[in-house]
């Protein structure tokens, strides 16, 4: 009995490890109507049309925006309303930010139905560990890379992200895993004051202290690299450089960026490794850009709310090699996404300096996708590799 109990213990500290951390939503009444759905990060009234009389509530346990992904509802008689805001018809909430114990409410009237909705809160898009993806819409990819390649994570007007991939050997529980690492960040702004700034990050501990390293480009200062740390954060017209611990945070009016310096999952097995963990949240209906963003991360904010998954490593054995190189997830392979260096904005599918550009041709990637929102909720099936608890968190 006590051995189940304690496997039973086990099994949900990988499930709930392997969910991005923490509750979004709680259903509070009327859990025969409304169910969270999509790795708990929407909430529905499930697949078909809704009843008539349906009543529900809800609680947004931490703060998020949120949108609809689907919502057809009747017209003035059945409800979705956040705070002082009932939404009906066809137009439901879009990027509405919402506070952590906001009760939304869903209630319906005796005649008249319709599809009905489903509600998702956006959550940083992330690049973890070895690097494991969680893309926009839902996807998931593991992506290798090569070592000491540089690879855009997201390109958009104005904006580049990218990251130095290097070879890491570590030990993951008992496996030894020869795989690779982010080392460091790299980001090309061009701000509204029409300055270009470039800042990088690297993962490497320079003795104690910790630092990015910000220069405007063409800035006639003698000492044109400035060092960003947690005493001395950067602003310039529409960008934001902040150190925070060891996150570095990288914004603009339109996208929210950070690279932490991390050590290692298993950081007594893997002592003194460092590597960079790097998310990236849209302050903006990205999906609707008219120069549609690129990159790894980027193309997936391909407006059709479908999570495209590509290929994952499944390691097995005491020693693993990784080999999933996104293939599946990402349009063309990961060779074009290669950037000369950090601080170049060039390659294949660019958007720096675009005025338009289409969305990616979804049809061509080959990886399994799925429907956002509808269905039912956390899918762990093919993640090798959750989350273990001793490397969340700590500082
Ligand atoms: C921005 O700067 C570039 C060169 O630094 C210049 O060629 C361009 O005309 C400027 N654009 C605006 C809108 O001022
Ligand atoms: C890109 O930067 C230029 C120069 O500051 C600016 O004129 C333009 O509005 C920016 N475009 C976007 C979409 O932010």
């Amino acid at each position: 009995m006590q051995r189940r109990i304690l496997f039973l213990a086990q099994l949900m500290l990988v499930v709930f490890t392997d969910a991005q951390p923490g509750v979004y939503w709680s259903i509070l009444t009327g859990s025969e109507f409304c169910s969270v759905s999509s790795d708990g990060m929407c909430i529905t009234d499930g697949s078909g049309e809704y009843a008539n009389d349906e009543a529900c509530t809800i609680r947004a346990e931490v703060a998020m925006s949120i949108t609809a992904t689907e919502f057809d509802t009747e017209e003035d008689y059945d409800f979705f309303t956040v705070g002082a805001t009932a939404y009906s018809g066809s137009t439901g909430p879009t990027n509405v930010q919402v506070a952590a114990g906001t009760v939304v409410e869903w209630s319906t009237d005796r005649s008249y139905t319709g599809a009905g909705w489903t509600i998702c809160g956006t959550f940083p898009v992330t690049a973890r560990n070895d690097p494991h993806f969680r893309l926009p819409h839902g996807g998931r990819a593991d992506i290798r890379g090569e070592d000491g390649a540089i690879y855009n994570l997201l390109s958009a007007k104005n904006v580049s992200l990218s990251a130095l991939f290097e070879a890491a050997d570590f030990t993951w529980s008992k496996r030894s895993v020869h795989g690779t690492k982010m080392a460091a960040a790299f980001w090309v702004i061009r701000t509204y004051s029409n300055d270009t700034v470039t800042v990088s990050y690297t993962a490497a501990v320079h003795g104690q202290e910790r630092y990015a390293i910000v220069s405007v480009v063409g800035a006639e200062a003698t000492d044109n690299k400035l060092h960003v740390d947690a005493a001395m954060p950067f602003k310039l017209s529409n960008l934001a450089v902040t150190l925070v611990g060891r996150k570095l945070i990288v914004e603009t009016d339109k996208w929210q960026m950070a690279a932490s310096a991390d050590p290692f999952p298993f950081p007594i097995l893997n002592k003194g490794k460092v590597l960079m963990n790097i998310e990236v949240t849209p302050k903006y209906d990205a999906d609707k850009d008219v120069v549609a963003p690129h990159g790894i991360f980027g193309q997936a904010y391909d407006d059709d709310e479908m999570a495209v998954n590509g290929a994952v490593d499944s390691p097995t054995g005491s020693e693993w090699t990784t080999k999933a190189q996104g293939e599946g997830a990402i349009e063309g392979s990961i060779a074009e996404y290669k950037l000369a260096d950090g601080f170049s904005t060039d390659f294949k599918y660019s958007r720096f300096d675009a005025v338009r550009a289409p969305h990616r041709d979804v049809s061509k990637l080959t990886g399994p996708k799925e429907k956002r929102g509808k269905g039912s909720s956390a899918r762990v099936e093919h993640y090798a590799e959750p989350e273990p608890s001793a490397a969340v968190g700590s500082d």
